[in-house]
């Protein structure tokens, strides 16, 4: 890894695009400020930082939406908007001609490599100590997706059973929120941004129980305050 949080140093924090809360939440942990850096640095003029940026706000008003219901406390909801921001960090390892393909030229090689930033996310996190809450949840963005990577072998369910029950919900949140973001905003570089009306019907062709329904008429009623914010 080329930026490690022990040579981290920043001037002063910068973090713009974000609800004030998220950004009383990165100003207070020096490891937050570290990871957005890194995720600037991936060559792809910027795409899975802002993609992260939305989906810490996002992330923020689903958890606070929900702590009611489920019980979250405030420490739920930091952990929660750390792992709506590091979700993707496994793709600094990721190494950048794979992540600049338009799908024609998009192969088998590349799906390989691009799939391991998921595993390779959890691996930076647990090995920075991070809680549980956050690298759980990101090692698993990917399985609850339409088009999980054919990753969740042995290793991953023999994983999963040290797992608490709330790291699998977060991890289908962040899925839903990550679907979400990349049909609404698009995904560079050739995605355009579809609709947000068939975004939820998408949504919810693939996330299908009545509480993920009114999951997603909640992110419905957030886009524009989201999308104002990017
Ligand atoms: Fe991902
Ligand atoms: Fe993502």
């Amino acid at each position: 890894m080329g930026m490690s949080v022990e040579n981290f140093h920043p001037e002063k924090p910068k973090p713009k695009r974000y609800l004030p809360e998220v950004r009383t939440i990165i100003e207070s942990d020096i490891y937050l400020r570290w990871g957005i850096e890194a995720l600037r640095d991936i060559s792809d003029e910027e795409a899975t930082l802002r993609h992260t940026q939305r989906m810490a706000n996002c992330g923020y008003l689903l958890a606070k939406h929900l702590a009611k219901d489920r019980g979250y406390a405030q420490e739920d909801i930091e952990l929660f908007v750390e792992a709506c921001l590091l979700h993707d960090i496994g793709k600094i390892e990721v190494p950048p001609k794979h992540l600049t393909k338009l799908h024609d030229e998009f192969g088998p090689e590349d799906l390989a490599e691009v799939s391991k930033h998921a595993y390779q996310g959890y691996e930076i996190l647990r090995h920075d100590k991070r809680s549980p809450r956050v690298f759980y949840p990101v090692l698993l963005h990917h399985e609850f997706q339409e088009r999980s990577y054919p990753d969740t072998d042995a290793s991953m369910l023999k994983l999963m059973e040290d797992m608490e029950d709330v790291d699998i919900d977060n991890a289908r949140l962040l899925a839903m929120l990550d679907v979400f973001d990349r049909l609404a905003f698009g995904s560079p570089p050739e995605n355009p941004p579809i609709q947000i009306e068939r975004v939820v019907a998408k949504l919810k062709m693939q996330f299908k129980s009545e509480e993920d329904a009114e999951i997603i008429d909640f992110l419905y009623g957030q886009y524009e305050k989201i999308k104002e914010l990017s």
